[in-house]
């Protein structure tokens, strides 16, 4: 499949163009029919038909289609650039293509990549990278490592400025796993895509331990454990489809609102099935996606990373046509208690949405910071600092409601009035206190129960007794309604209407800081 260059100046236009034609076809087939072949048994589709399947028909506009490298006298040189529209919004696409030496990246097969990239940070268009690859190309020593750091510091160029969205569909290992770690979000594919640093190989000889690549470096692995990645999907065609819902809650750049979406949801409905939400039991836990779902426009909640930290929950969704990003405690889940993977699952959400000027919307039920020494020692002090950093940091409107527990420190940190919320909502069945009623009463009635002594029955019933004192006086929302935290109790009922009209009143929010070049975030 190499380019032979003898005789492509001669002849008739006729002639040229014939030859252009077996040129393109050419380089259609990549590494050939037989490498093609062999990706198709890996489960794995080719580069271009990935680029087909994800951009709309006859959209794609093909760049750097003959260029070629001293290691690899192939078309393209491994890898398929252009750009398309999805579902009529432009694109920026490199797809890595494994038929040609693994897809492996050299000095051409970056430029291509860093051509985008520039490109897409010019026009304010989205880029979307497709990465299947063997790492740097051996043949090209360190040439190809340049590459690697000319792409990485693009990625950051870009960052905050397009949107930057990294679909794994095989191979990515090496440093090279560093250009996707460096985007918005991570998409990959159960059983066909990994990535690590270091390989099993290498695992075995230095430590002496046995994992698979899928263990290691898997879409399970990266989407439950580590946190690197956002979304599994089952194949490719589903990633490529998480790809494009993606991009439809998202503008193309930091310039630009978020994409509109008339709805026929009413904005004025009231929602019955959210009297019932909420337990008597203060203990019992509830889903909050039944809350999240019954607000937002119907069917509209894309939740990201949904197998990380599954105590917090982010996600996209509308409110009256108008994309939000929702941050929600899950008293499911921990007790909806804040711990160092909540936090950074938020706090990583909430940036990616201050930068692209989509509202952030807070659910709160939260009990608390996670205790324990697991969590002091991983640092969750520094790590929940990034969370309240980035409350604390974000201009756009922020809007929360609290459903039943705000407390302690979590109450300042999950969009307080304090940290610059726009519009704070309780409902009736909010709890916004120091501290929920048991270790209350322990630390204020400590004098009072000591005079009862050692009679079991007579300290029970006092607990009990004090324990309902304190809720009826301290724990409810109208303390913090009384002093200005909170804007209005509301009737669950009611979340939808008030929500959109807080929504309503924020459209034009501007929000200005003091100059610097940026802050310090607690890394
Ligand atoms: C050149 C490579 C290559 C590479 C694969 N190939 N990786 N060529 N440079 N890095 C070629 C193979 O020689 C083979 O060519 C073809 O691609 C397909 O590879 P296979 O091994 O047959 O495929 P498979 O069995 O699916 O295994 C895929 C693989 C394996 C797991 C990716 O190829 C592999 O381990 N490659 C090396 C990975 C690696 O260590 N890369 C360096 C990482 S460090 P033929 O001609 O036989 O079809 C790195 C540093 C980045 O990248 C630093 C950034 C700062």
């Amino acid at each position: 499949m190499a380019l032979d260059f003898k005789d492509l100046g001669s002849g008739s236009t006729e002639i040229r163009i014939q030859k252009l034609k077996e040129l393109n076809e050419k380089a259609a087939l990549g590494g050939g029919l037989d490498a093609i072949d062999r990706q198709h048994e890996r489960n794995k589709l080719t580069a271009r038909e990935r680029i087909a399947l994800l951009v709309d028909e006859d959209s794609f506009q093909e760049v750097g289609k003959f260029i070629t490298s001293e290691s690899s006298s192939i078309l393209g040189d491994g890898i398929v650039t252009g750009f398309g529209t999805v579902d009529g919004k432009r694109v920026g696409i490199y797809s890595q293509d494994f038929t040609v030496m693994g897809g492996s990246l050299g000095i051409q097969h970056a430029k291509k990549i860093c051509f985008i990239q520039d490109s897409c940070i010019k026009s304010g268009i989205p880029l979307i990278g497709i990465n299947d690859s063997g790492g740097a190309r051996i043949q090209e020593g360190v040439v190809g490592l340049g590459g690697y750091a000319d792409i990485f510091y693009r990625n950051v160029k870009a960052s905050g400025v397009i949107p930057q969205l990294s679909a794994i569909m095989g191979p990515c290992a090496g440093g090279a796993v560093y250009s996707p770690a460096l985007t918005d979000f991570i998409f990959m594919v159960r059983g066909t895509s990994f990535m690590f640093l270091t390989g099993p190989d290498v695992i075995k000889e230095v430590l002496n331990e046995e994992v698979t690549f899928e263990e290691l470096g898997g879409a399970v692995t990266h989407n439950q454990k580590s946190g690197v990645a956002h979304m599994v999907a089952k194949n490719e065609v589903e990633a490529i489809h998480q790809i494009k819902r993606i991009l439809s809650y998202i503008p193309s750049n930091n310039m630009e609102d978020p994409p509109f979406l008339p709805t026929n949801d009413e904005p004025t409905r009231r929602e019955e099935s959210l009297a019932n939400v909420i337990p008597d039991d203060p203990n019992k836990p509830y889903d909050m996606r039944d809350v999240i779902n019954a607000v937002i426009d119907r069917d509209s909640f894309y939740e990201i990373q949904p197998l990380f930290a599954p105590n917090l929950l982010i996600g996209f969704a509308r409110l009256n046509g108008h994309a939000i990003g929702i941050v929600a405690n899950q008293p499911r889940d921990l007790a909806g208690c804040l711990d160092i993977n909540g936090s950074l699952k938020g706090a990583r959400f909430i940036r990616f949405c201050d930068a692209f000027n989509i509202p952030i919307v807070t659910f709160q039920d939260v009990p608390g910071f996670l205790p324990g020494t697991n969590q002091e020692w991983l640092g969750i002090i520094k790590h929940g600092a990034k969370l309240l950093y980035a409350y604390c940091e974000a201009t756009v409107p922020k809007l929360c409601v609290t459903t039943r527990k705000s407390y302690g420190g979590a109450y300042c940190v999950m969009s307080s009035r304090q940290v610059g919320s726009d519009w704070n909502l309780a409902w009736a069945t909010g709890e916004i206190a120091v501290m929920g009623s048991k270790g209350a009463v322990k630390i204020i009635r400590r004098k009072d129960l000591a005079a009862i002594g050692k009679n079991d029955k007579k300290l029970a019933e006092a607990t009990a007794k004090f324990e309902q004192e304190y809720k009826s006086e301290l724990l409810h929302p109208y303390l913090a309604a009384k002093v200005g935290y909170i804007d209005d109790v509301i009737d669950p009922r009611d979340t939808r209407p008030k929500l959109i009209s807080g929504l309503e009143l924020l459209k034009n929010k501007v929000e200005s800081r003091p100059r610097r070049k940026h802050g310090n975030i607690p890394l």
